[in-house]
């Protein structure tokens, strides 16, 4: 090991693979050691393993960092989410097309105002910090400021964001309104500047056909394919009311995806918020075109989306991450998204085991985003991005903690009754960006 290197002990846990979605997880998927070690130089893992087969192992005078009774995850990542939205949660009595116009587009227009986007966009990782997310796919508005504020922010903090200026050229405000060519310009010249600049990634952001004419479309879909290591990231077949709106819109399109799929914005690199009110065909075009879903449960269930049908999609081998689709969604919290998910799932008669939900928030979601060669887990060299979890952080979790015997449980508990009080820190390449106050942890040499 070399000279210079750190070390955080605590119970480790991460994934390799998938676990599936059963009560036990898959062979090989899960790496646990109850007395952990992570160790990292420069801001990467160099191993996960035994406390007892490391410590002594370290150079003299190496820091170690002891997270005593706590959880050392990945740093949770969130696949889907609006930094121009923060303050439009909570917005009472609507659903998606009213909730857009009422609440959404009002708000959004204030970003055009660089001071605003960049205290906005502060709040915002800060917040993600203090939630356990470490990384991110997020929407900006059509402002370029808005682009240009939240990566600023997210090199400030290290952390990995792919992030793109929203593109929509009709049926919104006129202070929201680009056009189908200044939105390829801009997002041209916003993805030159940052795409791959540190760990910040661009991503091409049509808000959703709703909002773009054909034109818009087609540029997009012309910008995808000039950098095909750029995601795509849109809405689709959130709501009952837009999924009629949109057919009446694209009258020539077989289906809602059908308008994606002509204007070449389908395929490995792009990720669909939401993808609720969808069929078979729908879902084998998904599974074709290597096509990703975001899974928004809270938001889902606060406008009165719908219900994803999670088993379908993953029977039919459709990629499926996790999200929190602030504003929409209620909370940037992916235990409380994990909470939510699982509920929808019993809904549906179905289940979320917290392996897959703890999976869906680190690996999975690194692989939704092409990230897993850098963070969501603690293979060596991906960066050390990780949260540290308190399985008694909050007054219920601690008596619930008392009657708790298994890991599963214990993974149970968090995501259920967790909230940011079981979050204790946030690391970020190796910073500590986020601590809990009143916590503690014991440094040594
Ligand atoms: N569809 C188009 N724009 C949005 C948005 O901002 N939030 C959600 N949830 N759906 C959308
Ligand atoms: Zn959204």
């Amino acid at each position: 090991l070399p000279l210079g290197c750190k070390a955080h002990r605590g119970t480790v846990l991460h994934f390799l693979e998938d676990p599936g979605n059963e009560p036990e997880p898959a062979a090989g998927s899960v790496a646990f050691f109850e007395d952990g070690l992570l160790i990292e130089h420069h801001g990467k893992v160099l191993v996960a393993g035994d406390a007892s087969a490391w410590l002594h192992q370290l150079p003299e005078g190496t820091e170690v960092t002891h997270w005593k009774d706590q959880l050392i995850l990945p740093g949770f990542i969130d696949t889907h989410a609006h930094m121009p939205q923060l303050g439009v949660m909570a917005s009472y009595g609507a659903q998606l097309l009213d909730w857009l116009e009422t609440y959404t587009f009002p708000h959004e227009a204030r970003f055009s105002d660089m001071d605003w986007a960049r205290t906005e966009a502060n709040r915002f990782t800060d917040l993600l910090l203090r939630y356990g997310t470490t990384s991110g796919l997020v929407f900006c508005t059509s402002h370029p400021e808005s682009v240009h504020a939240l990566f600023e922010a997210g090199e400030q903090q290290g952390m990995a964001l792919t992030a793109g200026k929203a593109m929509m050229d009709r049926h919104a405000p006129e202070n929201l309104k680009d056009t189908a060519q200044s939105s390829y310009d801009d997002s041209l010249s916003l993805l030159e500047t940052w795409h791959k600049r540190g760990r910040q990634r661009y991503a091409i952001t049509p808000r959703f056909a709703a909002t773009s004419t054909p034109e818009q479309l087609s540029l997009a879909g012309k910008l995808a394919a000039e950098h095909p290591d750029v995601m795509v990231q849109t809405h689709w077949a959130e709501n009952t009311g837009e999924i009629q709106w949109i057919r009446e819109l694209f009258p020539e399109r077989s289906s809602y995806l059908d308008v994606y799929d002509h204007y070449g914005l389908l395929g490995d690199h792009t990720v669909l918020a939401h993808g609720i009110h969808i069929d078979d065909v729908d879902r084998k075009r998904l599974s074709e075109t290597g096509t990703r879903i975001a899974f928004c449960p809270t938001s889902n269930t606060f406008l009165g989306s719908g219900l994803l049908d999670f088993r379908e999609a993953r029977e039919a081998g459709v990629s499926v991450g996790l999200a929190s689709d602030v504003g929409g969604g209620t909370s940037l919290s992916m235990l409380t998204t994990m909470a939510e998910a699982y509920k929808v799932c019993r809904l549906r008669g179905q289940t979320l085991t917290p392996w897959q939900a703890f999976y869906l928030a680190t690996l999975g979601n690194a692989r939704v985003l092409h990230q897993d060669q850098q963070t969501g887990s603690f293979q060596s060299g991906r960066f050390a991005d990780f949260v540290v979890l308190d399985p008694s952080g909050t007054p219920q979790l601690a008596m619930k903690q008392e009657f708790t015997h298994t890991l599963f449980e214990t993974l149970f508990n968090l995501m259920i009754l967790g909230d940011d009080r079981a979050i204790t820190a946030s690391i970020v390449a190796g910073e500590l960006r986020h601590q809990a106050a009143g916590t503690d942890a014991a440094t040594t040499y």
